[in-house]
């Protein structure tokens, strides 16, 4: 094969003459696409109506499942991610598919014990997955071993990841440098990969570098590469093109709606700027066309009000400064705003690469992006000038303790000493394999959860996540209600949040009347972007119509401050009086939600016992109690979202 690309004279015609050596295309618009650009929120039912046309297309693989969406489905859409599978599988039956495997954290957030991922990965393959693509944070391939033997039993493809991160401007330096990803790639030969992808998350892989390391790894391995590179620098159409120059096989791309921002190159240009190369894609333009337009038309509507438009530019380039990758950045943004410190984000910028190699200089990529992201936070608001790593997450005592795998370079060891004082597993760091010291989970997450789990699918959702995990299967059974937050909305309800939004830009919606009237069944929960201002809106329609009424009348705008969380659960929560009892409160630092409290009302505790675990930003927050004292006026539960402020209980 030559490494040059050449043209023939154009030819636009979908049947003209096969390239030598096309490139081929994995699509990833109804995974990462959705999730990067949409918070992962895409419905299975507005997959459907391109799914067919999508099946036509002819791409090496089409990104169906995986990364957030198993989390996002049961947790904000009231979907079974299993179903997803099943459902996409009926519509889509000559294209593989393929998901992103967080290797041994599966789709969560930490290491799994074996029997938990065994299970996960034979059911994936029996509900339809076809290419299994395997990463680790931390690039350590032991953590590779239990899903990778079971892939191989059931016949599927594996595909091993290399996650691309720097510490230098460019391609070099100490750590991360082309010997460094030379040696990764061989090792995945040996591991018996069927292919090997760059997974570049943050868009920091340059064109040049991408050429060289293209050729590099071209050089030792047979087996077929494949790039992922986000476009959030902007520089990923670009890398494309150098890497095809190298000889790349598979370059994953996004179908127009779904690209750019910190989503992907589309894939429209691309079969345009190689169309009559000896790497022509083959692809039918008019078929792409035909799938833009279902998809402007039929399903964009609903989810453009989620599109992060404080921006203008397409392209962010604080990761060039940063390399910190686009949901990371929204995350701390997030983060910050929520807790009213967004001030506080060139401190956080200061303080993230001083975390980053206290932690032994780790790439940034789920879930090592929101260790970091989060240690760093909670550094910049509770750190004082005399003591550093004040509040220390559970997930990085269990990164210090060696749990997610080795690190790039050692962990400081002061950091490491204090994060592991007192920790449960031992102060001791291991060195081996880390889901070795971890017991079995499955008898015991059934034990849990009983007949509510009625499957293996049940079960290893609940396995994975047991706060949500459960609600959801509460839902699923009927053993709950339904929020309307989790409910799909139609294209007619979309007309009516526009005009709604509309109003509320014109000043139109009216403050609380007088004679509030009863709130009916029917009342539906609207949110409600205003430039970056946010508002819950609650709409009852009038009569027998579904008509939104030209004034509505139980309208109560309510700024709230945290876009990401369920507003309208919080709503129905007591807001929590002030220390109403004698003693010391212990208030929420940051909106999230309770994971458990771990003691009862009466119980007596000393001044830094854990005494609440927290969930915020997906990281499990311990909260010490601020004094000795009995508990009492404990007002949540696990699985309620609490207010930065809330007061959590009283001890006294
Ligand atoms: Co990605």
């Amino acid at each position: 094969m030559s490494d040059q690309v050449t043209a023939t004279p154009l030819d636009y015609a979908a049947d003209r003459p096969g390239a030598v050596n096309p490139v081929k295309i994995m699509d990833l618009s109804i995974r990462d696409g959705h999730q990067s650009l949409f918070a992962t929120r895409g419905r299975t039912e507005d997959m459907i109506p391109i799914a067919e046309m999508m099946d036509d297309v002819g791409f090496w693989a089409i990104e169906t499942w995986g990364g957030a969406t198993f989390d996002t489905m049961h947790r904000f859409l009231n979907e079974d991610p299993w179903e997803r599978l099943r459902t996409l599988k009926r519509y889509i039956k000559k294209t593989p598919f393929s998901m992103l495997l967080r290797a041994q954290n599966l789709v969560g957030y930490r290491n799994y014990a074996d029997d938990l991922a065994l299970a996960f990965v034979d059911r994936a393959a029996e509900n339809g997955m076809d290419v299994f693509r395997v990463f680790d944070a931390l690039n350590d391939y032991r953590n590779f071993e239990t899903v990778v033997s079971q892939i191989k039993k059931c016949g599927k493809h594996f595909q091993g990841c290399i996650c691309y991160t720097l510490t230098e401007p460019r391609l070099g330096g100490e750590v991360y440098n082309l010997e460094y990803y030379v040696a990764r790639a061989k090792s995945l030969e040996t591991m018996g990969a069927d292919s090997i992808c760059i997974k570049d998350m943050a868009g920091l892989l340059a064109p040049y570098d991408a050429y060289a390391l293209v050729k590099a790894l071209k050089d030792v391995v047979t087996i077929p590469l494949h790039l992922h590179s986000h476009f959030t620098s902007g520089m990923s159409p670009m890398t494309h093109l150098k890497a095809i120059e190298a000889g790349i096989d598979i370059v994953d791309t996004c179908m127009t709606p779904y690209a750019y921002r910190t989503s992907h190159a589309a894939l429209e240009p691309l079969v345009m700027t190689l169309l009559g190369t000896n790497r022509d894609t083959g692809f039918d333009i008019t078929k792409l066309a035909a799938i833009n337009e279902t998809l402007e038309k039929e399903v964009m509507p609903k989810y453009k009000h989620l599109l992060d438009e404080s921006k203008v530019s397409l392209i962010d380039i604080n990761v060039l400064l940063h390399q910190t990758p686009g949901g990371m950045l929204s995350n701390l943004v997030n983060q910050l705003r929520e807790m009213d410190a967004l001030d506080k984000i060139g401190e956080v910028y200061k303080e993230l690469p001083r975390v980053r190699r206290d932690l032994g200089q780790i790439p940034l990529v789920t879930p090592t992006s929101q260790i970091v992201g989060v240690q760093t936070v909670n550094n910049v608001l509770h750190d004082t000038p005399d003591e550093r790593y004040k509040m220390i997450t559970g997930q990085v005592k269990d990164l210090c303790y060696g749990l997610y795998g080795k690190t790039a370079i050692p962990i400081d060891p002061e950091v490491q000493k204090k994060a592991l004082k007192g920790y449960p597993r031992g102060e001791e760091p291991i060195t081996c394999r880390p889901a070795e010291v971890l017991e079995p989970e499955l008898e015991k997450a059934k034990a849990e959860i009983g007949d509510l789990a009625a499957d293996m699918d049940d079960l290893i959702l609940y396995a994975q996540f047991p706060v949500t995990g459960k609600k959801f299967l509460e839902w699923k059974y009927g053993k709950s209600v339904v929020p309307d937050s989790v409910k799909p909305i139609t294209l007619e309800q979309v007309k009516e949040r526009d005009e709604l939004l509309k109003k509320a830009k014109d000043g139109e919606l009216l403050e609380r009347k007088g004679d509030e009237p009863e709130k009916s069944a029917a009342l539906r929960t609207f949110n409600v972007f205003v430039d970056n201002e946010y508002f819950n809106v609650e709409v009852d329609p009038t009569g027998e119509s579904r008509v939104v009424p030209a004034a509505p009348v139980a309208v109560v705008p309510r700024p709230v401050s945290a876009p990401a969380a369920p507003v309208s659960a919080r709503a129905a929560v007591e807001p929590p009086a002030a220390a109403d009892a004698d003693g010391t409160v212990l208030l929420a630092p940051m909106p999230g939600m309770i994971i458990k409290y771990l003691n009862n009302e009466g119980d007596t505790v000393i001044k830094g016992d854990p005494v609440v675990i927290l969930e915020a930003m997906k990281m499990e927050n311990s909260l010490t109690a601020p004094s000795d004292g009995v508990i009492k006026g404990i007002k949540f539960g696990s699985g309620d979202t609490v207010a930065k402020g809330d007061v959590l209980c009283v001890i006294g």
